[in-house]
């Protein structure tokens, strides 16, 4: 995820407005930041790595006057954050400048054939190929527009992009699959990922579809299909308060990145796998990747770590001896490895101090290293041998949503990626769940609109304490449940694998501490052993499990219902209805849900 926008008007001041946008942006991405004025008749470009403050250094001595403008504040996809890969990006000639959002699949083909022709590139960004082939339709005569219309039928994946033109007096930009959306006020229009980039300028918004062709010029605006065909989209006063605004309409940026969750997913798992031929393809792991590796071990922390017990259990569960270590255990004592260990650090910032510490450990006793992780370019992707992206977007609240799911998608595709070397075949479920991944962000958003987490969370939220239990793939869900509960509502949650209760943990139970269930839909009928031994002890009990599971529901007092799905996907599924739990709990005790006491988004000491 990355934030665009545009400014174009009469007055000259585009460079501060978009300078403001970008401020309102940072939270779609912070690693580098960008922007391009049309300044006499050419696009100056100014781009930096880093926070938009170190862009703003670049401007104090220079603001460059001009009307017309772009900006981008970048969250890496493709390459890291570095000066060159910031946007906006150029063609060979500096005529164009281009700023993206999404991902161009076919990037990696529209670049061979571009260098080809003699083009160079900056970058390694799936960017940079816009500008070059709009130059070449310039080139060959076309009109900016024309050039743009052009470039944008080849591409594939989804974008919102936005371009300025050397001697061209507008702003030419489309959307496919990622948000754009137009801001009107007296002749000065504005683009943007979302409406709070511009709502210190205007409230008057229009809402933008999927193959929308926009020109804006000052005092003018045009919008077609990409065809030419004309559309009409009428202009909508937009009642936000742009303090909030960052959050998109919701109370927390937590609540917002629950929801977020759907598109998270999409984008980790695009391009990644083909459910009907049971195939998949990891950018830079091809099939004998992980030829030679005998064992896999994962090394994480807090909610990671609970990400690294799903992905040993996918691995080893495959015929492939894998084990889930906590980071700061085995930075102090580390088991044995060696040439044919890959160990994974899974992180989603990258820069864990206790997962750093343990990669190295394991590094250095000559094992391979490989980090799974949200940021591209963070210490974990530069220092392991290898890097694989979850591709989740930035998540602002302390708790981590969204990026566990991505990570646990990540995970099984990348574990079944190493069964299939190691093994020497793919596992015989595969298109079983690889198809419930296909629909797992269609089934994330069924939870969403159909939840009762804030039912259940009003009924118990003033309990002594709350357990959560679980088996087998259910278990990290169990332990990720009560992790979250606990973070944000401050209340006494412990996870236990169900089959423990009974040798300790069942003594807490009483009739004032809920029991959270969760159910895999593989060990269900043993785990309802274990709700029967704390429903005798009086603990009221609630099941997360499959709609279609009737026979748990018959044995509880309440129900999160999930659709019905492949085990291995299920815990995905359970996980969001918990994290709504521990949400709507925390709303209701009025705790700082963003930012937990003592708690920090990324933890650099050991
Ligand atoms: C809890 C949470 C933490 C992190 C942990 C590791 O909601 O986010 O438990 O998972 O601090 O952080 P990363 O994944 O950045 O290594």
């Amino acid at each position: 995820m990355c934030g665009i926008i545009a400014r174009v008007g009469e007055t000259k001041d585009a460079v501060d407005e978009l300078l403001v946008g970008l401020e309102n942006l940072e939270y779609r991405g912070y690693d580098s930041a960008g922007l391009a004025v049309k300044n006499g008749s050419g696009p100056a470009v100014f781009k930096r790595e880093g926070q938009i403050s170190h862009l703003k250094d670049m401007l104090i001595d220079e603001v460059p006057a001009g009307g017309l403008g772009i900006g981008h504040t970048r969250w890496s996809t493709h390459g890291p954050p570095t000066d060159e890969n910031a946007h906006p990006h150029t063609g060979c000639a500096g005529q164009v400048a281009v700023v993206h959002n999404g991902i161009i699949e076919n990037y990696e083909s529209l670049r061979a054939e571009l260098s080809d022709r003699g083009h160079t590139f900056e970058s390694d960004t799936d960017t940079e190929v816009i500008p070059h082939l709009v130059e070449e339709h310039l080139d060959r005569g076309a009109t900016p527009e024309q050039a743009f219309r052009r470039t944008i039928r080849r591409l594939s994946g989804s974008y919102a992009v936005a371009m300025l033109v050397e001697g061209s007096d507008a702003v030419y930009a489309t959307r496919s699959g990622s948000p754009l959306v137009l801001g009107v006020q007296d002749g000065t229009y504005f683009l943007a990922s979302d409406v709070p980039a511009f709502l210190d300028f205007t409230d008057d918004v229009i809402f933008l579809d999927d193959g929308d062709v926009v020109v804006i010029e000052p005092g003018g605006h045009e919008i077609t299909k990409l065809d030419g065909t004309p559309v009409e989209r009428a202009v909508q006063t937009v009642d936000w308060d742009p303090q909030d605004a960052g959050k998109g309409g919701y109370e927390h940026y937590m609540l917002k990145e629950i929801h977020e969750q759907p598109t998270a997913l999409r984008q980790t798992l695009r391009g990644r796998i083909e459910h009907v031929t049971g195939d998949i393809s990891l950018e830079d792991f091809p099939e004998g990747t992980f030829d030679g590796i005998r064992r896999v071990q994962f090394v994480a922390c807090g909610t990671s770590y609970h990400a690294g017990l799903a992905g040993s259990h996918f691995i080893e569960s495959r015929g492939v001896p894998s084990q889930t270590f906590l980071a700061s255990e085995y930075a102090v004592s580390t088991p044995p490895v060696d040439d044919e260990t890959l160990v994974i650090g899974v992180t989603q910032s990258g820069e864990t101090a206790d997962t750093l510490s343990a990669l190295r450990r394991a590094n250095a006793s000559g094992a391979r290293t490989l980090a799974l992780t949200n940021v591209i370019g963070s210490t974990a992707a530069r220092e392991c041998d290898d890097a694989l992206f979850i591709r989740a977007g930035p998540e602002i609240g302390v708790a981590a949503t969204k990026t566990f799911s991505s990570q646990v998608a990540s995970v099984s595709l990348l574990g079944e990626r190493i069964v299939r070397d190691v093994v020497g075949h793919r596992s015989e479920d595969i298109e079983a769940v690889l198809s419930a991944f296909a629909d797992l962000p269609d089934h994330v958003q069924q939870i969403l609109d159909f939840t009762k987490a804030h039912r259940i969370a009003k009924r118990y939220h003033d309990s002594d304490a709350y357990f959560f239990i679980g088996r087998g793939t259910a278990f990290p869900v169990a332990l990720e449940g009560a992790l979250k509960f606990k973070e944000i509502s401050y209340e006494h949650a412990e996870g236990f694998a169900a089959g423990e209760l009974k040798h300790g943990p069942l003594a807490l139970v009483t009739p004032t501490t809920p029991v959270f269930a969760v159910f895999d839909g593989q060990n269900d009928e043993k785990t309802l052993s274990n709700v029967k031994e704390v429903e005798a002890r009086g603990a009221p009990v609630i099941a997360v499990t499959s709609d279609a599971n009737e026979t748990v529901s018959q044995h509880v007092d309440d129900v999160l219902t999930i659709p019905d799905t492949h085990p291995d996907v299920a815990g995905v599924l359970a996980n969001v209805q918990l994290q709504l739990l521990s949400y709507h709990a925390a709303a209701l005790l009025d705790r700082p849900i963003d930012k937990p006491r003592n708690l920090a988004k990324s933890v650099t000491v050991e």
